[in-house]
């Protein structure tokens, strides 16, 4: 289907209140040969009469009773300040056709929107009058039109005929629990007071127009431009990214259904791998397999789905998945559902494709699952981030220089100047997990590498061993093996817990898994 289009709305956020604009010019001018749509008078009158006009009752968000928290402590942390956070715009694919959207993760966290909600949209956090430690917080979307315009039948992106059913800005409001305003008001708002005592700071990368509409305000308003308005851009940034360093209540139950919703997805996988064994791109059907638990159970894949046989496992970023699944081979399967919250799981599994690990398989296995149970035995709070990705590299060293195959010793290893064991582990063991598959990526290293575990944060344990089929450095029966072993980890106050349990880690235990699930 394509747009029969010749709209004449404004299409997008700062469009609406800004007037003419590049986006608005280029989608009008989407479709317009192609359309045939009637224009006179009798039509528009008729698509116009004979709807059902009741509003349904919105519910409140769940999310609403975290927000406000996420935002007193962004206002606490950049006082004086207008914080503007675009929910960012669609992407064309081609022509009329765009990609999904998903809204910028710091827009969903402090205004709790989900799923493909709310193009163009913007939220606005600003101390509040009466007491400038609390946040005051402004959505400004583009509500539902009437069945009386154009809009409602001709305009393939805001159209209920188009896209379905939009909220009214007293719904929007019930769901979010602060104040909401038509999309036209947002220039006026980000305007009001700014000056001396008031900044105005745009959420950098996410929207274009809403950044150019900022600086021209601050400018306006004698507000410095140059290296002081990124600075406050990145400080903007840094602190959106900071703040998801420790999950909330929330965001903890979150978390728990992205995982569950994740494992049933693997469950899926391995019910049907025979399917994959006999396709010749059996590695897409595994993608296929999980991204359809993704999409029913989820709002879709938190990543693109690595579905790895053999060597191609020990491509770290492996997602072409065009190669075949062969039964002696291992298969690395790295995937997450993202749920409508936008919260991801992020978990691996290398599973054994004929169901019985070789001995050389589980040899690599067991090796990779030693250096993870090292990391886990030592996460708990006061233990630094860093030390995770120390404590599975002890045990790799170790394993490898057993295997003779460092050109020293492991201690040797494991010095700066040595590293050589990072040939066959290259990436890193852990990286912090939420609405990002690799969130909390704009915090500072003394905040992220360097600080100490604290309760509530959520991450991963990933540690790796990958013998490329090209690696002479290796004896010809590890050549071809990649190994890696993923699960979530959720910080409690004396230790850690696996919250990707429910997936069998142990080789004998994935066997048995593997078994039950394809009897
Ligand atoms: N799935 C990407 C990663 O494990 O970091
Ligand atoms: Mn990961
Ligand atoms: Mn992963």
């Amino acid at each position: 289907m394509s747009t029969d289009s010749t709209e004449k709305t404004p299409r997008t956020a700062a469009d609406g209140a800004a007037g003419t604009s590049e986006r608005m010019k280029d989608l009008a001018s989407r479709g317009d040969s192609r359309s045939q749509r009637p224009d006179n008078a009798a039509f528009r009158e008729f698509i116009a009469s004979g709807w059902d006009e009741t509003v349904p009752d919105a519910e409140r968000r769940e999310s609403a009773d975290f927000t406000p928290a996420r935002r007193d402590a962004l206002v606490s942390r950049l006082p004086a300040a207008r914080l503007v956070l675009p929910a960012g715009v669609l992407k064309v694919r081609s022509n009329d056709t765009d990609y999904p959207f998903r809204p910028d993760t710091a827009f969903a966290y402090y205004s709790g929107l989900g799923t493909d909600e709310e193009p163009d949209s913007v939220l606005v956090v600003e101390p509040s009058a009466e007491d400038p430690s609390r946040a005051e917080a402004t959505y400004f979307f583009r509500p539902r039109a009437g069945f009386d315009t154009s809009e409602f039948y001709a305009d393939s992106r805001y159209g209920e005929m188009w896209v379905g059913r939009r909220p009214t800005v007293a719904e929007a409001a019930q769901r979010l629990g602060i104040e909401v305003r038509h999309i036209d008001e947002l220039r006026d708002h980000l305007a009001k007071d700014v000056g001396a005592q008031l900044s105005l700071t745009v959420m950098p990368g996410v929207d274009q127009t809403v950044e150019a509409m900022v600086e021209e305000i601050r400018a306006q308003n004698g507000l410095p431009g140059g290296d002081e308005a990124e600075g406050e851009k990145s400080a903007l940034k840094e602190a959106a990214s900071e703040a998801r360093l420790v999950k909330d209540a929330y965001e903890v139950r979150q978390m728990r259904e992205a995982v569950a919703a994740t494992l049933r997805g693997f469950e899926d996988v391995v019910r049907r791998l025979p399917e994959a064994v006999g396709h010749p791109r059996g590695e897409r059907v595994i993608e296929g397999v999980f991204a359809a638990t993704a999409r029913a159970d989820g709002n879709g894949v938190g990543y693109d789905t690595i579905a790895a046989a053999g060597d191609h496992a020990c491509t770290l970023h492996w997602t072409r998945n065009n190669g075949a699944v062969r039964p002696d081979e291992l298969v690395l399967i790295d995937a997450g559902v993202e749920i409508d919250s936008l919260y991801t799981a992020d978990i691996t599994r290398t599973l054994p494709v004929s169901g019985t690990f070789s001995p050389v398989q589980r040899k690599v296995y067991d090796a990779v699952l030693d250096a993870a149970d090292a990391a886990f035995a030592v996460a708990r709070p006061g233990l630094l981030f860093r030390d995770l990705h120390t404590a599975a590299m002890e045990v790799l060293a170790a394993r490898l220089e057993e295997w003779g195959l460092l050109p020293g010793t492991a201690e040797e290893s494991l010095a700066p100047e040595g590293q050589w064991h990072r040939r066959w582990m290259p990436h890193g063991t852990s990286h912090h997990l939420g609405m990002d598959v690799h969130d909390c990526a704009q915090a500072r290293r003394e905040m992220y590498l360097d600080a100490e575990l604290v309760p509530g944060m959520v991450f991963t344990i990933e540690p790796g061993l990958y013998f490329k089929e090209n690696d002479l450095l290796v004896p010809e029966e590890l050549r071809g093996i990649g190994v890696r072993i993923e699960d979530d980890v959720l910080v409690t106050e004396d230790g850690v817990e696996n919250l990707s349990a429910a997936a069998p880690r142990r080789a004998e235990d994935i066997e048995a898994w593997m078994a039950s699930l394809q009897s």
